[in-house]
């Protein structure tokens, strides 16, 4: 939904940041406990990182439905005149690609979790009802999915980041504002 808003609204800037800090925390978790832990050196303590990072990264399949939901129902800022159409077209690209990464990653996460025959805890409060049983097959191609795309957001946040600043400081627009600010 477009308006002439200058600024999302105060729910949109709630749920942003808070989904940017799970997103970071989340991902930071996964790639050590990935790239740096193993089952033989490190035993049960690889299984509680694992098990930290779950606990974590699925309230964003949650976030991510409600944001969705909050985006095509409440004005959104306009991008900018200055910028070029093609760049608003990329602009707006990135940010389905952004929206499609945050629920991609939860539902190959929780695949992964439950093909390998693991729960898929929320805030180590209750599981996500067990859609599949363990199945090995299903697991052969979603844990290289849930990493390989786990990669891609990475970069895509990043690119995200620095496009944000570069609006921000080099073209001195109302874009990074218009997701801090309220007047
Ligand atoms: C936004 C949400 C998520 C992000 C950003 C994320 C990110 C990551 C990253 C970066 C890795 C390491 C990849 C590598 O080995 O290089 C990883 C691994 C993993 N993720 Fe996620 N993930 C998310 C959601 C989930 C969910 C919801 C679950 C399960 C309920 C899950 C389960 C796992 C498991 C089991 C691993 C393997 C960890 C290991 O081998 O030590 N992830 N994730």
């Amino acid at each position: 939904m477009k308006n002439n808003a200058q600024y999302y609204t105060k729910t949109a800037q709630i749920i942003h940041w808070l989904m940017a800090i799970i997103f970071i925390v989340a991902w930071l978790i996964g790639f050590y406990s990935g790239n740096f832990l193993s089952y033989e050196t490190d035993g049960s303590f690889k299984g509680d990182v694992i098990t930290l990072h779950k606990n974590i990264a699925t309230t964003i399949i949650f976030l991510v439905v409600i944001r969705i939901f909050w985006r095509y129902t409440h004005p959104v800022p306009e991008l900018p005149d200055s910028m070029s159409p093609s760049m608003k077209v990329m602009a707006h690209l990135g940010h389905l690609a952004l929206y499609l990464i945050l629920l991609a990653l939860p539902i190959t996460g929780c695949l992964f979790s439950w093909s390998a025959g693991h729960p898929a805890p929320v805030l180590y409060l209750f599981n996500i009802p067990r859609l599949i049983g363990e199945n090995p097959q299903i697991l052969s191609i979603v844990k290289p999915l849930h990493i390989y795309i786990s990669w891609f957001a990475g970069f895509l946040v990043i690119g995200h980041i620095l496009m944000a600043l570069k609006h921000h400081f080099i073209d001195k627009d109302n874009v990074l504002k218009s997701m801090t600010r309220q007047k």
